[in-house]
């Protein structure tokens, strides 16, 4: 069984500020610095870390990428599927506050390329049974959507960053969706408790299993009418950028391997815990055994 994920790969230009900057207001930034992320990436490194087998497809721009496939490489991901196109790689402007908080606009670039034939071209190296794992911060999402169901792959879909395609694309396909309280109340059209917003996504996509993350509360499994609760491990905050993308990874990662879901969600608690203790996206992820040596 392979592991596809299809997503994106961006530069992430990191400015350290005491607050972040208000409409109209020109601040300083005391630190730059340029990381490997986006959410596609991040996850994949993430998943190949966990020990999984992960091949990574998605587009960078001409002569401003090969650093993203390098790093991708060196975490053990087959990036054979990543297309380098003409144009610009994409990127992300983060401002990275003094409480390890962070806010990110983001500049599609060559992830926003990607075509439906890229996506058929994609799709023939995978079959029935191989998971393939998604984020919102490409082209074409639907389409490959489509295709996954065709060919009876097993789909993850995390709907970040939420915007108003998500709602055009076949979510009945779904198998596990992993998102936070605001992505789950904007796919229900209404806020709610965790608890509250587990129900509606369930009543929903009943044949879904579902991860809910509560930030600081943890998270909630929901697969039929079996419900589980994950706590955080409390670590000094460096940096909580790639936090998610780490928890989606080895939480799938543990699932694919063998993992029950408790165990897998304990495996992601912890991997998250450690990237948010390291500043940057792609370099904050841990390894499986720093993971499994962590005590929280
Ligand atoms: O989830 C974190 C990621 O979001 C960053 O690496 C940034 O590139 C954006 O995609």
């Amino acid at each position: 069984m392979k592991i596809l994920n299809f997503g994106s790969l961006n530069i992430d230009k990191v400015y350290q500020v005491d607050n972040f900057v208000r409409p109209g207001e020109t601040i300083s930034s005391k630190n730059l610095n340029f990381f490997c992320g986006g959410k596609g990436l991040n996850q994949s490194i993430a998943l190949s870390k966990s020990g999984a087998e992960v091949w990574h497809a998605g587009a960078v721009g001409t002569g401003d990428g090969d650093f993203l496939i390098r790093q991708l490489q060196s975490a053990g991901v087959n990036t054979e599927l990543i297309a380098v196109l003409e144009g610009k790689t994409g990127h992300a402007i983060i401002q990275k506050a003094k409480d390890g908080g962070n806010c990110i606009l983001l500049f599609g670039g060559a992830n926003q390329q990607i075509t439906r034939e890229m996506v058929d071209g994609v799709m023939d190296h995978f079959e029935k049974g191989d998971y393939l794992v998604l984020q919102n911060e490409i082209s074409e999402i639907g389409y490959i959507m489509e295709r996954a169901r065709e060919k009876g792959m097993v789909l993850v879909f995390n709907p970040s960053p939420m915007d108003d395609k998500i709602s055009t694309y076949p979510l009945e396909y779904v198998d596990y969706f992993l998102l936070n309280e605001i992505e789950a109340g904007d796919i229900c059209g209404e806020q709610g408790s965790g608890e509250e917003l587990l129900q509606k996504l369930s009543d929903k996509f009943p044949a879904s299993k579902i991860v809910l993350t509560l930030g600081g509360d943890g998270s909630l499994y929901r697969d039929g009418q079996r419900i589980l609760t994950q706590g955080i491990y409390k670590v000094p905050v460096a940096d909580t950028t790639a936090a998610g993308d780490t928890f989606t990874g080895f939480l799938i990662g543990g699932l694919v391997q063998g993992l029950d879901a408790g165990e897998a969600l304990d495996l992601a608690a912890k991997a998250a815990a450690i990237a948010v203790s390291r500043p940057g996206a792609a370099p904050s992820i841990p390894s499986r055994e720093e993971v499994e040596a962590f005590k929280g």
